[in-house]
């Protein structure tokens, strides 16, 4: 495969309310919830930059004004650092202020993902974008997206990434069937189900929050009524674009990801992604893995 297929821009939906950390998130954003001492906004806004998208617009909603705090400069915090010589964390605090161009656009109405992403028309126009999902990190040593782009490209169409679930918590998920296809390292989406039933699901392979697409689906997302729980799914709109067989845009593709992804999306999975995190990091690892070696030791299995 070339690698000469570029995106620039990326779309980040960042209107949800943010219940499942509810007490947590009555004031603050979910988004900004500390993943070791980034917040998970900060890790997706990276791998958008890391992948090649200079041009963010994250689309977001009432009391969501810290995200553009955050990845503003703030003089003071920086002259304060300066004076005292701390250079490092002078660094960490410019990092988030240093990543490229983000946009803000407020939701509105929150109708759904679906309508979220089309809230973007305007700022995208005609060209091939990139949805991250805030819930999902991918680890930076993954380079997940930069292969979505290049199946994009080679296809024409638009490009969702996958994972094998037990069968049971399909239900959480987008569901995918797929083919095959001969000699790609991609496959084909025949169909796609948001949240299905174990019993109705069409596979085991769900869709996780990385999408590169077609602009034919801003048209498609307008056509489309509520879905699921009432919200304008984007899944239901690539399933229109899955069954498309010819004309700008038409078909769906996928990339089965094997790496490491940390969901954040839920306590559980938030806490676990954390310590992965924190465990692997060259400051923090050793002694927290040596701790949690003893910490382990005293839970009654
Ligand atoms: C959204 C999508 C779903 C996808 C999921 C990945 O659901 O609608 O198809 O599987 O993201 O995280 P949400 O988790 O926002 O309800």
């Amino acid at each position: 495969m070339t690698s000469r297929a570029t995106v620039t821009k990326a779309v980040i939906p960042a209107a949800g309310l943010g219940t499942r950390f509810l007490p947590a998130t009555k004031a603050m954003p979910k988004e900004m919830l500390p993943v070791v001492d980034k917040p998970a906004i900060q890790y997706v806004v990276e791998e958008a930059v890391n992948s090649g998208m200079s041009d963010i617009l994250m689309i977001t909603g009432r009391n969501k004004r810290s995200l553009e705090d955050h990845f503003d400069r703030v003089p003071f915090i920086e002259k304060t650092l300066e004076d005292k010589g701390d250079l490092e964390r002078l660094a960490m605090v410019r990092a988030a202020s240093e990543l490229g161009e983000i946009h803000y656009l407020r939701q509105g109405d929150p109708k759904g993902l679906g309508h979220a992403v089309l809230r973007a028309k305007l700022h995208v126009g005609d060209e091939p974008f990139a949805v991250l999902l805030g819930d999902d990190l991918i680890d930076a040593r993954d380079e997940l997206l930069k292969q979505m782009v290049e199946v994009q490209a080679k296809t024409g169409g638009s490009v969702i990434a996958l994972i094998e679930v037990e069968p049971g918590q399909i239900s959480s998920y987008g569901c995918a069937d797929i083919s095959v296809i001969e000699g790609e390292d991609y496959v084909r989406v025949n169909k796609l189900v948001e949240k299905p039933s174990v019993d109705e699901a069409p596979s085991n392979l769900a869709v996780i929050g990385r999408y590169v697409l077609h602009p034919a689906v801003f048209g498609v997302l307008e056509e489309t009524g509520p879905g699921r729980g009432g919200e304008i799914q984007l899944t239901d709109a690539l399933q229109t674009l899955a069954a498309q067989e010819e004309g700008e845009g038409a078909g769906v593709y996928g990339v089965v990801f094997r790496g490491r992804r940390y969901d954040t999306g839920d306590k559980l999975s938030y806490l676990k992604a954390v310590v992965t995190l924190a465990s692997e990091r060259e400051d923090l690892g050793p002694d927290l893995r040596e701790w949690l070696k003893d910490f382990t030791g005293t839970l009654e299995s």
